[in-house]
């Protein structure tokens, strides 16, 4: 059996995307259409070669843009659901979600329309089988005192989020100030995770975990410089959500064949593989498992690590999560059977 194989047969979850980071260019036009929205770009291919970017603020800046096409409830459904319907094609079994509602508020789109389109279209997803949970981001490059505002307007729909993240530009944007955040967001019964780690340095994620107190660090790859951090995200099983194809393409990494990930795996640390921005960063999760399975000629055993760790780092019941890793070992057992 082949490793393209294994990962295609293998449930996963999915604990790092983006949902506007999954607005491929055709839907972006679309919808440009629909809502009457110049894009300034002539055609999808046109768009998609405007894609090169040299670092996370250079992405950031097409990707803002990118999201002005969004102001319906209805873009919100149709861009959630096309996601889902890619992720299920990935043999994606759980989801958690990030959106940046900031992103859209600032535009004069309604936090109100934003969450009932993205949560209507999770319902619709969980009631066709698959597990999706949605996680609003705070704009780090935005004032605490901004995040502190959406805290208390996210706070009549709580039911619909497991978590709050943050996200955004990060050189210069340390997570400690949004500390009192954070604790609100715990106080509301929500999971805490951040991104950190992705350019800036170890000290951030530092923070991430003593001053806000992260459940799950989002990238994470920077804390392999210092060694105490390392054994501290070990010792407390605090996973990372990495995502390889992104970090290639924002030059986190010069190129795949030096991604740590296996570093990480030998490290003892729970690293799951996500896509961040499949639309920007070319590929969904199976992209990304294939691309570094490939660069970095991972085993089936790491591949099948992986997978539980998906899982394991998720914020599922337990029992879910021990039938999830159960469903892996039974899968595992049949390609064994059938390749003998
Ligand atoms: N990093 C920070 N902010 C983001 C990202 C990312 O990779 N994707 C979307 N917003
Ligand atoms: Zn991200």
């Amino acid at each position: 059996m082949s490793i393209s194989e294994l990962i295609e047969r293998l449930p996963k979850a999915e604990l790092h995307i983006h949902l506007e980071g999954s607005l491929e260019p055709e839907l972006l036009f679309e919808l440009a259409k629909r809502n009457g929205v110049e894009t300034g770009f002539r055609s999808v291919e046109e768009l998609r070669a405007a894609y090169v970017f040299s670092n996370l603020q250079e992405f950031l800046d097409i990707y803002y843009v990118g999201m002005n096409v969004l102001l319906t409830e209805r873009d919100y459904y149709d861009l959630a659901t096309a996601y889902f319907e890619k992720a299920r094609a990935d043999n994606v079994r759980h989801i958690e979600a990030f959106f940046d509602p900031q992103a859209h508020t600032q535009r004069g789109v309604s936090l109100e329309t934003v969450v009932n389109g993205l949560a209507a279209a999770a319902g619709d997803a969980r009631a066709a089988g698959l597990g999706v949970e949605l996680i609003p981001c705070f704009l780090r490059h935005l004032p605490v005192e901004a995040a502190e505002e959406m805290l208390d307007a996210l706070t009549p729909f709580t039911e619909h989020f497991v978590g709050v993240g943050l996200d955004s530009s990060e050189l210069g944007f340390p997570p400690g100030p949004f500390m009192p955040v954070y604790a609100r967001a715990h106080a509301l019964g929500l999971k805490l995770v951040a991104h950190a780690g992705e350019e800036g340095p170890p000290d951030y994620v530092w923070e991430a975990l003593d001053a806000l107190h992260v459940n799950r660090v989002d990238h994470g790859n920077r804390a392999l410089e210092d060694e105490r951090l390392v054994q501290r995200l070990a010792m407390c099983a605090i996973p990372l959500t990495v995502c390889p194809l992104s970090n290639h393409k924002l030059r986190v990494v010069e190129s795949l064949e030096v991604h740590p990930l296996r570093d990480m795996l030998q490290a003892g640390l729970v690293a799951t593989v996500n896509s961040d921005d499949p639309a920007y960063f070319g590929g969904y999760v199976n992209d990304n498992y294939r691309a570094i399975a490939a660069a970095l000629d991972l085993s089936g055993e790491e591949i099948v690590t992986l997978a539980r760790n998906s899982f394991k780092a998720s914020f599922l019941p337990q029992d879910d999560i021990e039938k999830w890793v159960a469903e892996i070992d039974s899968v595992v057992d049949t390609l064994r059977r059938e390749s003998r």
